[in-house]
C-alpha cells in the first residue's frame, strides 16, 4: 500500500454502496467531515536541518497500557459490514501492532470474545469498551462488569450524542437496519434479547459521577471540542478525554479538532492525557496533532479501509504505514528526541506589519 486514499478507493469499490456510505459519511452538509481532513492540509510543518538522528522512541504509557506508537483504533460499528471476521480480524491486528483498539458499543463481537483474542495473540494489547450510558442503567452497569471481568482496560464514554446525528447518506440509501444474522453483540440483555442503543438527550455530569463510582476501569470522556468540557471533566477526576466531533457525523458544522486541539492542550495543562481523533490520513497529520499538544491520535475510517480490503493483515498495514510515516517525518523534521515535537514545529506565517 502506498497511501491511505489508495486504500480507501479500494475499500469504497468493494463494499456495497449503502455500507461504504455508511462508513464514508458524516451528518447533514458533511461540514465537518470535511474540514476534519482538510484542517490538516491547511497546517503546515516548520522544519530544522542539520540536527542529527532522532535519539527517542515513540513509546507510551497510556492509563497503563504501553503502545509503541501514539495511535490507536477509534470506536467505530459494525466491522462485520467492512469484514466476515469483523472486530476478531481488528483485534488481532492491534493485539500485534502493540498498539490499543477501543471496541465499539455497537460492535459485531462480543466484548469478551475480542478481548479473548487479543490477548491470546499479545496478553499487553490494549483493550477500550466505549459506551453511550443507556437509561437503563442496569443494562449500562452489567455492561461495565462485562468490560472488567474480560479485561478491558478503559472505559470510553461518548458524550457528543445525546440525539443521533442526521446522516443523509443513509436516509436516502434506507440503510437503517444490519443485515439478517448481524447484531450489536454487546447489547444482548439478559432476557436475551438484542436490545437497540439508546441516545439519552437528558445526560448530565451526574451521570459521569455514577459512572465514575460504579467502576474502578480509567474513563476516557470522548466527543470534547470545548476548553471548559476539560475543564470539568478534570474536576470530575477523569481520567483522559478525546477530542472529537464524531468524525463529522453528529453535529455538522463544528469546527475541525485539529483546530481545537491548542486551546485544549492549553486547557488541559498536562493534567491529564489528551487524545484526539478525526481526518488522521498519514503520518505528518499524527506528526501535527502530537506537536499541537495530543498525546496519542485515534483513526477511526482508515481502520474499516485497512478491514475491508484485507482484513487482519489489512489493518495491520495500516497501523504500520502510519507509524512508518511518523518516524519519517519526526525525522524530515529535524526533531532530536521527543522534546523537539511541540508547537515550533506548526508554520505560523508572520502577520504583516503595518
Ligand atoms: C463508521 C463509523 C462508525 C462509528 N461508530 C462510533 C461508535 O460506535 N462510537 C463512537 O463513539 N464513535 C463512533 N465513530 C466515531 C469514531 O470513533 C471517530 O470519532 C471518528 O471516526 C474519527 O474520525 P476519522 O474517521 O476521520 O478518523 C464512528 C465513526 C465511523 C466512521
Amino acid at each position: 500500500m502506498i497511501s491511505l486514499s489508495d486504500l480507501e478507493k479500494q475499500a469504497l469499490a468493494l463494499l456495497p454502496k449503502a455500507h461504504a456510505d455508511y462508513f464514508i459519511g458524516g451528518s447533514e452538509r458533511e461540514v465537518t467531515a470535511n474540514a476534519n481532513l482538510q484542517s490538516f492540509d491547511g497546517l503546515q510543518l516548520w522544519p530544522r536541518v542539520l540536527r542529527g538522528n532522532f535519539e527517542g522512541d515513540l513509546n507510551i504509557d497510556l492509563l497503563g497500557s504501553q503502545l509503541d506508537y501514539p495511535i490507536l483504533a477509534a470506536p467505530t460499528a459494525f466491522h462485520k459490514l467492512a469484514h466476515p471476521e469483523g472486530e476478531l480480524a481488528t483485534a488481532r491486528a492491534i493485539a500485534r501492532c502493540n498498539s490499543l483498539m477501543i471496541v465499539s458499543m455497537a460492535s459485531n463481537t462480543a466484548i469478551e470474545t475480542i478481548t479473548e483474542a487479543a490477548y491470546e495473540i499479545n496478553p499487553r494489547a490494549g483493550i477500550w469498551l466505549q459506551i453511550y450510558i443507556q437509561p437503563d442503567r442496569d443494562f449500562t452497569r452489567r455492561l461495565i462488569r462485562r468490560a472488567e471481568k474480560s479485561d478491558c482496560k478503559g472505559l470510553v464514554v461518548t458524550v457528543d450524542s445525546p440525539v443521533f446525528g442526521v446522516r443523509e447518506r443513509d436516509i436516502r440509501n434506507n440503510f437503517s437496519e444490519l443485515p439478517e444474522g448481524l447484531y450489536c453483540a454487546n447489547m444482548k440483555d439478559q432476557d436475551g434479547i438484542f436490545r437497540d442503543i439508546a441516545f439519552d438527550s437528558g445526560l448530565n455530569w451526574d451521570d459521569i459521577v455514577w459512572l465514575r463510582d460504579n467502576t474502578q476501569l480509567p474513563i476516557i470522556l470522548k466527543g470534547i471540542l470545548h476548553p471548559e468540557d476539560i475543564r470539568l471533566a478534570i474536576q470530575h477526576n477523569l481520567q483522559s478525554v478525546m477530542i472529537s466531533n464524531h468524525g463529522g457525523r453528529q453535529l455538522d458544522g463544528v469546527p475541525a479538532t485539529i483546530h481545537v486541539l491548542p486551546l485544549l492542550a492549553q486547557a488541559a495543562d498536562g493534567r491529564i492525557p489528551l487524545l484526539v481523533d478525526g481526518g488522521i490520513r498519514s503520518g505528518s497529520d499524527v506528526l501535527k496533532a502530537l506537536a499541537l499538544g495530543a498525546n496519542a491520535v485515534a483513526i477511526g475510517r482508515p481502520v474499516i479501509w485497512g478491514l475491508a480490503v484485507d482484513g487482519e493483515q489489512g489493518v495491520q498495514t495500516v497501523f504500520q504505514h502510519l507509524h512508518k510515516q511518523l518516524l519519517s517525518s519526526i525525522r524530515l523534521c529535524g526533531c532530536r528526541n521527543r522534546d523537539d515535537i511541540n508547537s515550533g514545529l506548526i508554520f505560523t506565517p508572520q502577520q504583516p506589519r503595518g
